[in-house]
């Protein structure tokens, strides 16, 4: 194994009854790993793969030759799944007269988005649907369908309000498949068209004929599967717009077009996949629209989601030592378990978990974006700070409490 490769691992249990399993495993690599926290199911960075190489071919027989990055103990009442992260430098060479790269090239599973996946919440569905519209075109291009039959782009449309994570799902989606396809070799190409029609306005078309040969480079080798990002897509609309406005706008109007030629040229490479992503959905050009195969509105996280947002905050404040925690809190999905599989406030009454979830209610009704939430515990904070050290939760969830009261108040007056 290359110095410049890390190990993640993935562990699924085959029976989720049992948990001796779950437990003699998890101790096992939390051994392994020096004792590093690991939670079971979500891929964990290792930093001496040797250990934890040696530890888990003497337990699951792993096969020494198998160079692909991922292996299943099928036999095992548990199953290892492990992978191969290349931390390769990415390709910004093409640009590297730039200041800033207006493109990078990423090889996948990339140790930059590791649990990226996991720190999005939304409502169950959206993870699981676009998983598996990714999976499914992904499948269809391994198998070469002939897309003049089965009437397929490869492109999706993700929609929504600033800051409701559209550009981090997407990043996230292409790893997961990445991840869960560890044997395969994925490459990852971001476009930001902001960028392309703002910064490099006037040298837009070079940089679209070098961006589109860079793919068109990659995709030509048929065993790799490439995803695109083309983010800010309504960008491309209003580039247009102001370049008819202006005084000289062929140049632009030209670049715009080359764009959307070569991305119409994408839809024949079987090996591509596109996701694109807009804040406003009616200002994107009715040739890309046309061509999008699935469009899925992204919305402002609803009160299960901004709860479980909330919760990650909260843990990381306490694992950072800020935040002095009562009670462990538990995200929603363990809470409703606990409930039989319904929210009572009777049974968590008083609880911090009680005073979270209403909270959530509150941000979901004004309603805050994910980004918005995020930093929502770091503005509570600030106005506890300067009483304690260390605050504890009770404090921080009373601020965040009256901010969102506060914010409610103001979103009502706006819509007055
Ligand atoms: N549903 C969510 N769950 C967890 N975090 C979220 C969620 N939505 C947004 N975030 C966080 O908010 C930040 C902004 O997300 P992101 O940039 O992906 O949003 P966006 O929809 O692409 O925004 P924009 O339209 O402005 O480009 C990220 O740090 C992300 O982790
Ligand atoms: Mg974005």
């Amino acid at each position: 194994m290359s110095k410049d490769t890390t190990l993640v691992f993935e562990c699924l249990l085959h029976n989720h009854t049992q948990k001796e399993k779950h437990r003699e495993l998890e101790m096992f690599i939390r051994e392994g790993l020096r004792g590093r926290q690991i939670k079971i199911g979500t891929p964990v960075l290792i930093t001496h793969p040797d250990i934890i190489r040696l530890r888990f071919s003497s337990l699951l027989g792993l096969d020494e030759d198998r160079t692909f990055g991922g292996f299943f103990h099928v036999n095992a009442p548990y199953a290892v799944k492990i992978h191969f992260y290349t931390n390769k430098k990415s390709r910004c060479d093409v640009f590297q007269q730039d200041e800033e790269q207006l493109f990078e090239t990423t090889e996948l599973p990339a140790e930059k988005l590791d649990c990226l996946w996991e720190s999005l919440h939304f409502e169950k569905n959206t993870h699981n649907t676009l998983l598996s519209v990714i999976t499914t075109m992904f499948r269809f291009s391994l198998a070469k369908v002939n897309s003049k039959i089965i009437g397929i782009n490869r492109m999706v449309l993700l929609h929504g309000p600033p800051g409701t994570g559209k550009t981090s799902l997407s990043r996230a989606l292409f790893n997961k498949v990445a991840i869960q396809n560890a044997h395969l070799s994925f490459s990852y190409l971001e476009i930001n068209c902001q960028a392309l029609f703002s910064k490099w306005f006037s040298e837009s078309g070079k940089k679209i004929a070098r961006l589109f040969a860079e793919i068109q480079s990659l995709s030509d080798d048929k065993r790799k599967v490439v995803f695109v990002l083309v983010d800010e897509i309504e960008s491309l609309t209003l580039a247009r717009s102001t370049a008819l406005g202006g005084n000289e706008p062929s140049d632009s109007i030209r670049a715009v077009n080359t764009l959307l030629t070569q991305l119409d040229r994408l839809t024949e490479k079987n090996n591509v996949i596109v996701i694109g992503t807009t804040n406003l959905l009616h200002a994107i050009d009715d040739a890309f629209l046309s061509r999008v195969d699935i469009s899925v509105e992204i919305e402002p996280p609803s009160h299960r989601a901004a709860y479980n947002i909330l919760v990650s905050c909260i843990k990381e404040l306490a694992s950072c030592g800020l935040l002095a925690l009562r009670e462990k809190l538990a995200y929603f999905d363990s809470i409703l378990a606990m409930n039989g599989f319904e929210y009572s406030p009777e049974h968590a009454k008083h609880s911090q978990s009680e005073q979270l979830y209403n909270i959530a209610k509150l941000a979901s009704l004004v309603p805050l974006t994910g980004r918005t939430l995020r930093k929502a515990p770091f503005i509570a904070y600030t106005g506890i700070i300067s009483r304690n050290d260390t605050p504890g939760c009770d404090a921080l969830l009373e601020q965040l409490h009256r901010d969102m009261e506060q914010r409610k108040t103001e979103a009502q007056r706006v819509t007055k």
